[in-house]
């Protein structure tokens, strides 16, 4: 099969324009926002921007190779898809779409706890390749269930999350009422009504469903609001207990995403968890909090020949992600940037943001005359 791309959409600048012109403000909103005023989202991507990268220029080159193995799995490319919550409301099966693009591009895709899309579905169109992202339940018992069927649907890694022992503060997500099906108040009705085909495809699919969590809803609970089911279902601080019992009960490789500081990370090793993801949940959480390119630097230095650093939050392009790798990130995750090709684009979102990063990413290496993404680090300038 070809692969897809639109010469109309070269950027994520470009996918994200159109993105907010076909979805509904309340759903363009949560997936673009931020918390309180949006600094730290801001900040992650302007300091990933102030790396500084040199060329090579007159040397023998034999072309540069985007492959990378992290956790004795190839990869064709060094970037992946970050888990996203209630994916479809944005787009009408953006989770299926981004999890069958990941599959053919050959790049890791994780699927949310909260997705709109089951386990058990992910791993049927990934052929067990997805990546789980569970959100701690409250109950011990719904925690062994969602295990249980990560392990039997054959998904090689589990990612647990750090960063949200808290439910956020987002001003917007408060105004519109984020609600499944969306709340019908005057505002939200007219935002729908003047995006037409959002409209339409959301009738095709159907309301939008926590398909993983929809054998666990108490009956007749009613999802009004996002935060009363997440602070009803699930207890996102984790301690160093709770990590034990998950690597006790998960074969796999555990993965801590949300991690910034060295006795954080130290504390997971010491735990026995496979790798971490240095993010700041793209921005969500801690309005004051530093980028992540900040603490990777520190924790790729400290910790990337003992295990797997993994960064997100910020990166919008191949230059970015090159960036990334140079600072020490092994392997770069995306949330934002592959949804606003999906809301752009529909059913061949996934896929042409996925030839698009790729394109842009062996540019760069091109550029660089690096020949592998391990590479990456020998270009980063001296004081950037
Ligand atoms: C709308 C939205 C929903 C998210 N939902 C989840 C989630 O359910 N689980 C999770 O681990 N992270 C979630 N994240 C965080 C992403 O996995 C990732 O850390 C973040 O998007 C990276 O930043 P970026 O969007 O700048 O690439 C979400 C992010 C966004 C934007």
């Amino acid at each position: 099969m070809e692969d897809i791309f639109y010469s109309n959409f070269p950027s994520i600048e470009h996918l994200r324009e159109r993105a907010r012109r076909r979805v509904p403000g309340f759903a363009f909103d949560y997936l673009e926002g931020g918390c309180f005023s949006n600094i730290n989202l801001q900040r992650n991507t302007d300091e990933i921007r102030q790396v500084r990268l040199v060329p090579w220029y007159v040397r023998d080159y034999a072309g540069s190779n985007l492959r990378t193995e992290i956790f004795g799995i190839n990869y064709d490319a060094p970037f992946g898809v970050a888990p996203i919550g209630l994916q479809g409301l944005v787009w009408p099966r953006a989770t299926e779409i981004l999890a069958t693009a990941a599959h053919r591009h050959n790049v890791p895709f994780i699927l949310s706890t909260v997705a709109t899309a089951s386990i058990e579905a992910i791993a049927e169109l990934t052929q067990g390749r997805a990546w789980f992202q569970l959100y701690h339940p409250a109950e011990e018992e719904l925690r062994d269930k969602l295990i249980e069927r990560t392990r039997a649907a054959g998904l090689p890694v589990l990612v647990i999350l750090a960063d949200t022992p808290t439910f956020a503060y987002r001003p917007k997500e408060i105004r519109n009422g984020l609600a499944i099906p969306p709340r019908m108040t005057l505002r939200n009705i007219a935002q729908m009504m003047l995006r037409p085909r959002w409209a339409l495809s959301q009738l095709g699919a159907g309301a939008p469903k926590f398909a993983t969590m929809q054998p666990y809803l108490p009956k007749g609970m009613n999802i009004k609001h996002l935060g009363l089911f997440m602070n009803q279902t699930f207890s996102g601080r984790l301690n160093p207990a709770r990590i034990a019992a998950l690597r006790d009960r998960w074969p796999g490789k555990l993965v801590v995403k949300g991690i910034v500081t060295p006795e954080d990370a130290e504390t997971c090793l010491r735990l026995g968890v496979d790798g971490f993801i240095v993010s700041n949940h793209g921005g969500r959480q801690l309005d004051a909090g530093q980028s992540t390119i900040q603490p990777l630097r520190t924790l790729a230095k400290e910790f990337g020949h003992r295990t797997t650093v993994m960064m997100d939050s910020g990166a919008r392009s191949g230059p970015d992600v090159a960036c990334a790798m140079a600072c020490g990130a092994q392997f770069v995750f995306m949330g934002r940037s592959w949804m606003y090709g999906v809301a752009a684009l529909g059913k061949n979102g996934g896929e042409h943001t996925m030839t698009m990063m790729k394109r842009q990413f062996k540019q760069v290496m091109e550029q660089l005359g690096c020949a592998r993404v391990a590479d990456l680090p020998l270009h980063l300038a001296s004081g950037s």
